[in-house]
């Protein structure tokens, strides 16, 4: 039997820090309601030259640093991302020139939050059947690009980033089990309304760029629900018992979400991984982000049992049972 196992993590921020007191100057919010309501006190922001694609190629460096693997070597990248730099060539091709890697397959996956959870299921999936060795499985975002600044429902939520990881090969597990899922009947709640086909009409009401609109308190509510259906999906997939998980390590879009479901699985808040707070909500970003944080500073080890989980637009959904 083969299982893929993560041989190395690997993340990214852009330098420029925006912290909720900066947001006060610029719309009609308050440092006090976005922590409590959200968790966040900072995120990071792109600035001059930068773009998802940059971000992902320092992340991705940072992984196949740690995991001590060449360029050479990855036979698959899998990209999870909503804010692609182009159209086409997907990111996953601009990110595959930059880091020279060989004539590898390449694509993006686009389900907004769950992105990263969905490219870590497809490279696992490629690597289980023997289709790959090692592969580079990144999300990064530039959800900046698409907030409207001037509204405060949405533009105090979001950041930049980018996290990695390098999956390999293995006799051992490794991923013990991936699960996604999606909804489109909700579609309305969460999304930006325009594109390439449907057109751009009204883009000039945020400087030209299309907006991410969201219906926030219908989107929690379904977020809450799901993301308790998810772990139970993942707990009876592996016959396993909530209190032999270690760590947590959820999307970061809102603290009082990332509280409901630890609270569901009796996990003290000391085994969750949290970044909301200096991050915001980076979209297929934060569970790789999160991860790395917490594998570089030695909170997760080796043989750590750890509960990857994500809700976003579309609605996707999905979670990652991993023997670290
Ligand atoms: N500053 C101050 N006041 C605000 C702000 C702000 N930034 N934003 C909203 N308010 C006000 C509202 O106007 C409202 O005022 P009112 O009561 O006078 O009408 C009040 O605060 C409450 O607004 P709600 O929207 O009900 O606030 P809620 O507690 O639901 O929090 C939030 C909003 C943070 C967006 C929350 O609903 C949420 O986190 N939703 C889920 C987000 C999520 O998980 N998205 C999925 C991933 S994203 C992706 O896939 C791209």
């Amino acid at each position: 039997m083969i299982y893929s196992r993560i041989c190395g993590t690997g993340s990214y921020l852009p330098e420029k820090v925006v912290t909720n007191k900066d947001l006060e100057k610029i719309m009609d919010t308050d440092d006090q309601w976005i922590r409590e309501r959200t968790g966040i006190r900072e995120r990071r922001i792109v600035g001059e030259g930068e773009s998802t694609t940059t971000l992902a190629e320092q992340a991705c460096r940072n992984a196949l640093e740690a995991a001590a693997v060449d360029p050479s070597e990855i036979d698959l990248l899998v990209m999870g991302t909503t804010t692609p730099d182009l159209v086409f060539p997907s990111s996953a091709c601009l990110i595959q020139k930059k880091l020279g890697l060989p004539d590898c397959g390449a694509m993006d996956v686009n389900a907004a939050c769950s992105g990263f959870i969905y490219a870590l299921s497809v490279a696992d999936k490629f690597i289980r059947c023997g289709d790959a060795r090692k592969a580079l499985v990144c999300g990064s975002e530039t959800l900046s690009s698409i907030v409207n600044w001037t509204k405060r429902e949405t533009a105090v939520l979001f950041g930049d980033g980018a996290g990695a990881v390098v999956l390999e090969a293995s006799d051992e597990p490794g991923i013990l089990s991936t699960h996604i899922h999606a909804n489109g009947n909700h579609a309305d709640l969460l999304s930006t309304e325009v594109g390439v086909s449907r057109g751009f009409a009204g883009i000039e009401e945020n400087d030209g760029r299309p907006e991410l609109l969201m219906k926030g308190n219908e989107v929690f509510k379904v977020a809450v629900r799901t993301l308790g259906r998810i772990v139970d999906e993942t707990l009876e997939a592996n016959n396993m018992d909530k209190s032999e998980l270690d760590w947590l390590i959820p999307h970061q879009a809102n603290l009082r979400i990332i509280v409901a479901t630890a609270r569901k699985l009796e996990m003290s808040m000391d085994q969750v991984v949290i970044s909301v707070d200096r991050h915001g909500n980076t979209s297929s970003a934060s569970v790789p982000l999160a991860l790395d944080e917490a594998v570089r500073d030695g909170r997760v080890k080796r043989g750590d049992m750890l509960l990857l989980e994500a809700f976003g637009g579309g609605f996707t959904w999905g979670s990652a049972l991993i023997k670290y």
